[in-house]
This record gives C-alpha cells, structure tokens and sequence, in this order.
C-alpha cells in the first residue's frame, strides 16, 4: 500500500470523506491506566520520553485501545530548549519548571551543536512506532512554535500574564529575535529528525498564539512559523505540516494562507461552519471537540460531535479536540467517540 492510501493523509491532500479520520491531542497520557503504569516504572516523565522502548509503547496505547487514525509520538515541546542546554524538570503536580532566560546574551549561548544527539533517543522512538504501527494509521512528530515555547523559556515554567517574555519580546525585539532565531533554526531541525526517522505529518503547537495580539503576531507567530515549514520542506519537499496557533480568533486565516501550513487545528471557541466557511477553502482544518465536552460525555458529547461533522464533514477534515485530552477524561466517553466516528 502507497503512504498516500493512509486517512490523515489523504485528508491532508484536500480529500474529503463522509466519515473523517481522527486523533485526539494528548491522546496519551494520564487518562490511561496503562500509561500511569508505565510511568511510574520509569520513574518521571522526561524519563519517559528519553527511554525509546517506553515512550514507544506509550504512544502505541491508545491506538490499541481506540484505533485512532494516527498516532503522536509520545515527547514533549521542553525537549528542544532543554538540548540546547537550558535546564528543565518537572516538579510533581506542578508541570514543566525552567531555569529562565532573559537576555540576549543568554540566548547567544544556547547550543544547536549536541542537540541532535541528546535527542537522539526521541528519533529512535519515533522509528520503532513507525514500524509498529497498523498499516493505515499516520506518525505525527511534532514541535512547540517558537512563541509559546519562549513563553515557557523565558518565564520559567507556565505562566498567568506573560510578563516577563512581553517585556522582553515588545521592549527589546532585536535580542528577542535572537532567541526566536535559535528556535526556527532548532525547531526546523527537530522536525526535519522526525520525518527522517519516520514520522509523516509534523504538527506544530502555538499554544499560547492568542497572548500575541495583532500588532506583534506577523513577528512572533506567522514568520517564525512560515520559516520553519520552508526550512523543513527544504530537507522534505512533501511534509505536510498542521499548524495549531490555538486562540486566534479572525487571524485563523491569514495565519492558514501565509504560514503554508497544510492543515490548521481550530480550538473550542471557533464554531464549526465558520471554520468551514473560512478556512476550509484554504486547505485541511482539524478539531474541535471541546475537552470538557470529552469529560462530560453524554447528550453534549453526542450533540457537538453531531455539530462538528454536519459543518466540517463536507470539506477536508480530521477530526479532534480543540485542544488535549485532560487527565479527568473517562476511557468509556473516548470509547463512546469513536464509535460516533465510526457510524458517521
Ligand atoms: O499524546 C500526545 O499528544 C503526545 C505527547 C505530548 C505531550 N506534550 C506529553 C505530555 C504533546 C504533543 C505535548 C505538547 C505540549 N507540551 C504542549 C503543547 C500542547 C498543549 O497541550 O498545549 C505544551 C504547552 C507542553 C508543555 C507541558 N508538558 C506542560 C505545560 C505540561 C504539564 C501539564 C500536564 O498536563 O501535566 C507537560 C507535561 C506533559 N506532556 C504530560 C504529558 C503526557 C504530563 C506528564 C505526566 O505527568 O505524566
């Protein structure tokens, strides 16, 4: 069979299908027993995502349990600072912690040299998924945008205000283009490593997109990521990117035509026919089932996903949440999913 044959890749080719294929952002992770298990035989998460053998099991589980259409290799977007040398843990119950940069100077030290060896067991993991996977289901690699990953960089950790990455980013755009900069250079080559290894679609996540605002978005959003589609596309002439700029709002389009993204993840607060009205004549458009609605299940499962794929189903569509699976999730409302994606 031709890699082309696969669902999510077809609909990423501009296919529609009356039934679309689906994945589910963070479809990994906590909400299984099976991975809180293997987690804890690891020990933590990053060494998790440094152990091939586990993190490919990890990304293998849901796809045994649910059959969904692709499969997102299990790593994290902290990765790629952390191997240019900034410090990273994960302090329990408290998400990801950061030694924080915030000053040109210390950009200027982070180190591209050693970081594809440090990742290098990312891309090994990402091999072993690819030959283990059912022959229609996609890997997708993935990378964090520029943006939201300096917000976790130069902040430390989460962050309520952005403060001190706006600061840096609005008073002093030449030493925070230094780090951008480093990112495209790192991110472009982080991905680039994913499709060598044998992922087939690359997602982008810019989580934090919408803490950007008008003015500054061409800067800090569609350039750095219009500059990492072009670089991978120069190793991968075919890659298909999605790109993910969550929050948006009425810059979803011009986010879509000027990246070069081939898909575009909408989140929660896009409703449906608006998305097909505006965005689905420009390509592939992936979401956007609200996570709580996933928590929730019952009749307002039932009715949104309904909703969903009345308005989306007639163009090039993938269906998914609007953003990840939360650890409260019930197994039996994803099973309960994909059973309506199935009868659709
Ligand atoms: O299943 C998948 O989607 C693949 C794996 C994946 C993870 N993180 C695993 C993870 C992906 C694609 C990510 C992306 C990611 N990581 C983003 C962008 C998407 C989003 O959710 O907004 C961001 C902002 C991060 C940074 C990050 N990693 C945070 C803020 C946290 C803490 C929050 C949390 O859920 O605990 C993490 C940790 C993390 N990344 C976990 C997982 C499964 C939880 C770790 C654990 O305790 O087991």
């Amino acid at each position: 069979m031709s890699k082309s044959d696969k669902p999510i890749l077809r609909a990423l080719h501009g296919e529609s299908s009356r039934r679309p294929p689906f994945w589910l952002m963070r479809q990994a992770g906590r909400y299984l027993p099976e991975y809180r298990a293997l987690r804890q035989k690891a020990g933590g998460f990053l060494d998790l995502c440094y152990a091939p053998e586990l993190a490919a099991e990890v990304t293998l589980q849901p796809i045994r349990r649910f059959g969904m259409d692709a499969a997102i290799l299990f790593a994290d977007i902290l990765l790629v600072p952390q191997a240019m040398g900034q410090k990273l843990w994960f302090a329990e119950g408290e998400g990801p912690r950061l030694e924080p940069i915030r000053t040109r100077v210390e950009a200027e030290s982070l180190n591209l040299d050693g970081m594809a060896g440090r990742l290098a067991p990312v891309y090994q993991a990402a091999s072993l998924v690819a030959a283990a996977l059912p022959e229609k289901t996609a890997l997708i690699g993935f990378a964090g945008a520029p943006w939201t990953v300096a917000t976790y960089m130069v902040e430390g950790g989460s962050s309520r205000d952005y403060a001190n990455v706006k600061e840096w980013a609005f008073g002093d755009p030449a030493g925070f283009g230094v780090l951008i900069d480093r990112l495209v250079e790192a991110t472009a080559a982080h991905l680039s490593a994913q499709l060598d290894a044998g992922a087939e679609v690359v997602q982008i996540f810019d989580t934090w997109a919408s803490a950007v605002g008008p003015e500054h978005f061409d800067r800090l959003v569609i350039e750095p990521t219009r500059r990492i589609v072009e670089r991978v596309r120069r190793n991968h002439n075919d890659a298909l990117v999605i790109g993910f700029p969550r929050g948006i709002g009425e810059l979803y389009p011009r986010y879509f035509a000027e990246t070069g993204v081939d898909g575009i993840g909408i989140d929660a607060g896009m409703a449906p026919s608006l998305a097909a009205r505006n965005l689905q004549p420009h390509g592939t458009v992936q979401g956007n089932l609200d996570p709580r609605v996933l928590v929730a299940g019952g009749e307002a499962m039932e009715k949104a996903v309904a909703a969903i794929l009345a308005a989306l189903s007639n163009g090039p569509f993938i269906f998914n949440l609007g953003h990840g699976v939360v650890p409260e999730t019930p197994v039996d409302h994803v099973v309960r999913l994909t059973e309506l994606l199935r009868t659709a």
